[in-house]
């Protein structure tokens, strides 16, 4: 049973959940856990003005997803830092390039699943989460979310992301704030629990 984990992250904070995610699909037997990063798309200069060459080096040995590889997978999880509400532009393009999957209905009944990350507490983490799930809708995905049973997102103790939706997290106006240990949590059940549900599909 494969779970691919295919994210964009710009500064490391999707990263570092994703990894969480990793985690966490781990933990059931049997499951063959890959991570994967969606090709960049903005120019290297605009990069550098942006400054994200630092925190792009550090997972740039996290091997690039092919369209093609997202056939083999049970379930996958998909990860995306919001821009303006919605998923990040790479990952749209990414998914664009999907046509030929929809045509096959190769991802249909697959297990999907989706985490995300914003600047700020309420700037479209549920709003990116869910308008994602509209194109693994369309594919045919099952889509599966953050359930309650994960008691870290009722928390109102501290700031924390996570929703029904989906693990999240919240980084800061200058992205100063890495994933909690709530959100880490949030991201490892979020895996879990996706690798759960498709190993019974799998059967
Ligand atoms: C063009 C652009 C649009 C953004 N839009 C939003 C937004 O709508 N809401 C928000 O809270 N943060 C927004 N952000 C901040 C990013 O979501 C944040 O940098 C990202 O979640 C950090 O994750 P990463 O380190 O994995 O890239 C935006 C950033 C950029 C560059």
């Amino acid at each position: 049973m494969k779970v691919l984990i295919v994210y964009y992250s710009m500064y490391g904070h999707v990263h570092r959940m994703a990894e969480a995610v990793a985690e966490g699909a781990k933990e059931i037997k049997g499951s063959e856990v890959e991570m994967r990063r969606v090709p960049e798309t903005l120019p290297q200069d605009v990069l550098a003005q942006m400054g994200a060459l630092e925190a792009q080096k550090s997972f740039s040995k996290i091997p690039l997803c092919t369209v093609e590889e997202l056939a083999s997978a049970d379930a996958i999880v998909f990860g995306t830092p919001t821009r303006f509400g919605n998923m990040c532009g790479q990952m749209r393009q990414f998914l664009d390039a999907t046509g030929q999957l929809w045509a096959q209905g190769a991802l249909v009944g697959k297990v999907g699943s989706v985490f995300t990350s914003t600047a700020t507490q309420h700037g479209g983490q549920e709003s990116t989460i869910l308008s994602f799930h509209i194109t693994l809708l369309h594919q045919g995905f099952v889509i599966v979310g953050l359930p309650y049973s994960f008691q870290g997102q009722m928390r109102v103790d501290e700031i924390t992301g996570g929703s029904p939706y989906g693990a999240s997290t919240i980084v800061g106006g200058q992205g100063e704030r890495m994933p909690s240990d709530n959100e880490l949590a949030a991201a490892r059940f979020q895996g879990k629990h996706v690798a759960t549900i498709a190993a019974k599909l799998a059967k």
